[in-house]
């Protein structure tokens, strides 16, 4: 609705998790620099966790993005997934030809591929998102795949990527062989008070905005105290401050117009997008 009057080329605070609107924050950049120091070493085991919202689907697609080419990759995103399944979309996604459906043939075509990558000097890494819905099941499934090595290397690179729930299930005894495999671990706060500003500017820019389009100190610092620095939560706020600008028609969200944005979104609006 408020696209034309701001002259945005699409919506600034989206809540999908666009790798285009991707802002480098402190947090964020050592997550990644996590992940490629794990995958590019070869380190096996990884594990991503951070609370709801804090933007792991997005780093795990910017991953992909920027990752070298010569490192194949998988990401699984939806994590409810038989054994069989789960070999078959690692198969799908890193594009080995296998016609075959059982499990053992399965696995060899990934080993054959895994095997075929080494000697060329490539690397493959598997990216696995909302692992805390993973069961014991799924997870030790996981745990076989990453016995694909060899004396000298790790033959694929394993993120899981979570809720802090998932440091709670790899603690289970079932599966303590998988949490001891797990040499690269990262959790993911949220965007600290010095950064909110930058982070709007950013979304507010990548989407083309009207230069006059502000966001008042106050209202950065209202939003700060709202969201605690959850990206998910800042989006959430900030799209409801530009409708609410747009119907004023202004360019200036200043700290009233948060006000009243976050007295709207408390409660119902805010449990639904945030899952709680
Ligand atoms: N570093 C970032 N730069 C830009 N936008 C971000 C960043 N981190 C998160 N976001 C935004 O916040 C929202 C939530 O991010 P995302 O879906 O990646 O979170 P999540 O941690 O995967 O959440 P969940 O726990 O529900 O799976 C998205 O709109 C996303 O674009
Ligand atoms: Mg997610």
């Amino acid at each position: 609705m408020y696209r034309q009057f701001y002259s945005l080329k699409e919506s600034p605070f989206n809540v999908t998790s666009d790798p285009a609107f991707f802002f480098s924050s402190k947090r964020h950049e050592e997550a990644f620099n996590h992940l490629v120091y794990g995958i590019t070493s070869r380190k096996g085991m990884i594990v991503v966790t951070g609370e709801i919202g804090t933007g792991k689907t997005t780093l795990c697609r910017v991953l992909l993005n920027r990752i070298p080419r010569k490192i194949k990759t998988a990401l699984i995103l939806n994590p409810s997934f038989s054994d069989l399944q789960l070999l078959q979309m690692i198969i799908n996604d890193l594009g080995i030809p296998c016609q075959k459906k059982n499990k053992l043939d399965l696995v060899g075509a990934i080993a054959a591929f895994l095997v075929d990558q080494s000697t060329q000097g490539s690397n493959v890494a598997v990216i696995i998102d909302e692992c805390q819905n993973l069961n014991i099941r799924q997870l030790e499934q996981i745990r076989l795949l990453s016995n694909l090595e060899t004396e000298k290397e790790k033959l694929l690179q394993i993120i899981l990527v979570g809720q802090p729930e998932l440091n709670e299930k790899l603690q289970n005894p079932g599966i303590r062989q998988l949490n001891q495999r797990v040499s690269v671990r990262y959790h993911i706060l949220p965007l600290e008070k010095n950064e909110i500003k930058s982070y709007i500017d950013h979304r507010l820019k990548t989407a083309d905005a009207n230069q006059r389009l502000k966001f008042t100190d106050p209202a950065i610092d209202l939003i700060y105290n709202y969201s605690q620095g959850t990206p998910r939560v800042i989006n959430i706020v900030c799209d409801r401050a530009l409708l609410a600008g747009f119907v004023r028609e202004t360019f200036t969200i200043d700290e009233n117009i948060i006000q009243e944005c976050v007295k709207e979104i408390k409660g119902p609006i805010l449990s639904e997008v945030m899952k709680i």
